[in-house]
């Protein structure tokens, strides 16, 4: 479902460069489930963000559902990415102006879908993660936990194949963090999704089909 081929990633600043990615050769499989594990600073963003077509690398090849990306800044990348991806960013990444179910039907906006229909979607997609009672609430009114589950919400409701995770549970007690790995783990056996999941927790990470480590920017294991 995604293959990385000796992909670098360097980043330079006027005094220093950093080699952020130091030749990755990754395949995640249609369905895995997979973590990714390692130091701050060592490159999981920085991967995370590449298998999403967010960032470009420096150097190497990446293919996507069985594209080669080729121009990253393209309508067709960016319409890609759209249907192909869903993000769940450690950061949530909401917008407080608009309501739980409004934030959930954004990443519809980008498509030919109707607003009756993106209502009954983004309603399908908050069931999902228990949060169909606070639709009409705004994130300043929620909890992180809840606020992490309209995250997930949104990164589902366009049935992506693939769902790229950075920290899901990083912000959350263990209780929480463990409700999240539910729905995610759900996700992936019930609807098929392909996860790709940045952590810290060993004990989210063993529940997951497989381990990566990374360290200063390798692969090491
Ligand atoms: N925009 C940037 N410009 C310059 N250097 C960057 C940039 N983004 C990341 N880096 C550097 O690249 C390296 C990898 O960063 P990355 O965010 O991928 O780490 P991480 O493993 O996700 O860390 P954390 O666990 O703290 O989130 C770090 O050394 C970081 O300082
Ligand atoms: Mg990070």
């Amino acid at each position: 479902m995604i293959k990385l081929e000796n992909i670098n990633k360097v980043y330079r600043t006027d005094t220093i460069e950093t080699l952020a990615l130091n030749t990755i050769n990754l395949a995640v499989a249609q369905g895995e489930f997979l973590s990714i594990m390692g130091p701050s600073g060592c490159g999981k963003s920085t991967l995370l963000n590449i298998m999403g077509l967010i960032d470009e690398p420096s150097g190497g090849r990446i293919e996507v559902a069985g594209q080669v990306v080729a121009n990253y800044n393209s309508k067709a990348t960016a319409r890609f990415r759209n249907q192909h991806l869903g993000f769940i960013f450690q950061s949530f990444h909401l917008i407080n102006d608009l309501s739980v179910i409004d934030n959930v039907e954004l990443p519809l906006l980008y498509r030919q879908v109707s607003g009756k229909e993106r209502r009954q979607l983004a309603q399908v997609a908050l069931e999902q993660v228990g949060l169909k009672n606070r639709m009409s609430h705004f994130p300043g009114q929620l909890s992180g936990g809840q606020k992490q589950r309209v995250a997930i919400a949104r990164s589902i409701v366009g049935r992506p194949n693939i769902i790229l995770a950075d920290e899901p549970t990083g912000n959350l007690d263990s209780v929480m963090g463990n409700e999240i790995m539910d729905i995610l783990l759900r996700l992936n056996a019930e609807d098929g999704a392909t996860i790709v999941m940045v952590t810290h927790d060993e004990s989210m990470a063993r529940r997951t089909h497989r381990l990566v480590r990374l360290f200063d920017g390798s692969q090491v294991q």
